[in-house]
């Protein structure tokens, strides 16, 4: 990868969203309110959208380095639903595969699209591609972090258990990308979150340190069993993620973290059950809880979509961006 040291993009109003902690709270509620309002439009069809097309001219570039089912279809999806039109990019088919920089690749991606959706192995790349863009860039998953399956995997909850502030989460396993943004999730909608993983597997210090500073109701510790104590959510994720090497000892480390009936019975009465997916069924959970009432997993999928038709109103919408969630 290479990182130019000419003079970068200097708009500063631009609205990248690489991490759940660069919003406040109040911008990110705003996000999920106005995700929530255009998900009931969209499925009461009786109810015109307003303004029809929010989105109308408006391109979404998605460039992804790595696989994806979910990111890729529920943002092309949300972009035509809200009128607007998508270009798919394979940084293998693109100039960058021989050598184009990123500086020379962001800015002239700038003159044909209005934001920019950006799956990569190195975090360095997405950081770089917001420097030289003047167009709004937004992280559909790095190996540090996974903000958009948080949001929707909030808007999940509370439409099961009512509002998520002030509620207790537990984190099963890897402390992976995914882990990292449900730290920044947790400290931002106001509740507590206790992480089981093993001591090889902690999310990183800094996001920790961060969230203490923030004030936050982290606590990080080993034993899934004290993890899910009180716990109205259980979430989990691969063993093994998208920039890890497989290894025989990778899986043996985890295995005590599994989430089992057993596991799921020492948590609360009506405790959810998620996971962004896609799921290993018998490595982080058994088939029994995955396909247990209490797993949201599928409406967990499905908010996606409508999590990010809020996050691209606010993205593209402008200083009126909280009226597309309000009828006619
Ligand atoms: N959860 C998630 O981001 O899924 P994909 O890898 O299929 O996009
Ligand atoms: N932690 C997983 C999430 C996949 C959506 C990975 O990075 O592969």
């Amino acid at each position: 990868m290479t990182i130019q040291t000419r003079s970068p993009s200097t708009t500063t109003s631009i609205r990248h969203f690489l991490d759940l902690r660069d919003l406040d709270s109040a911008t990110l509620r705003d996000i999920l309110d106005v995700g929530r309002s255009v998900k009931a439009m969209q499925n009461d069809r009786r109810v015109p959208m307003h303004p029809a097309h929010p989105l109308a001219g408006r391109t979404l570039g998605l460039m992804l380095s790595k696989p994806s089912t979910r990111t890729r279809l529920s943002f092309e999806v949300g972009m035509r639903q809200l009128g607007g039109d998508v270009s798919v990019l394979s940084p293998s088919d693109m100039q960058i595969g021989r050598g184009e920089s990123l500086a020379d690749t962001a800015r002239v991606l700038s003159r044909f699209l209005d934001v920019l959706v950006v799956r990569t192995g190195e975090t360095d790349m997405i950081r770089e591609l917001i420097r030289w863009s003047s167009i709004p860039v937004v992280n559909g998953l790095t190996p540090d972090s996974h903000p958009v399956q948080i949001l929707a995997d909030i808007m999940t909850y509370e439409e099961h258990c009512g509002p998520v502030a002030g509620s207790h989460w537990a984190w099963i396993g890897d402390g992976n990308n995914v882990a990292v943004s449900l730290i920044e999730g947790a400290v931002r909608f106001g509740f507590s979150l206790t992480l089981a993983t093993p001591e090889t597997m902690k999310p990183r210090q800094e996001v920790l340190d961060w969230a203490k500073a923030e004030g936050g109701k982290i606590r990080l510790i080993h034993d899934p069993v004290e993890a899910v104590r009180d716990a109205g959510c259980i979430v989990t994720d691969t063993w093994t993620s998208m920039s890890d090497e497989e290894s025989a000892t990778r899986l043996n480390t985890l295995r005590p973290f599994q989430v089992n009936t057993a596991l799921m019975q020492k948590a609360a009465r009506g405790v959810l059950f998620m996971h962004c997916l896609p799921a290993h069924i018998g490595e982080e959970v058994t088939e029994e809880v995955f396909e247990s009432p209490a797993s949201v997993v599928f409406d967990e999928a499905e908010n996606r979509l409508h999590a990010q038709k809020g996050l691209l109103l606010w993205v593209l919408g402008g200083e009126n961006w909280r009226s597309f969630g309000k009828p006619d």
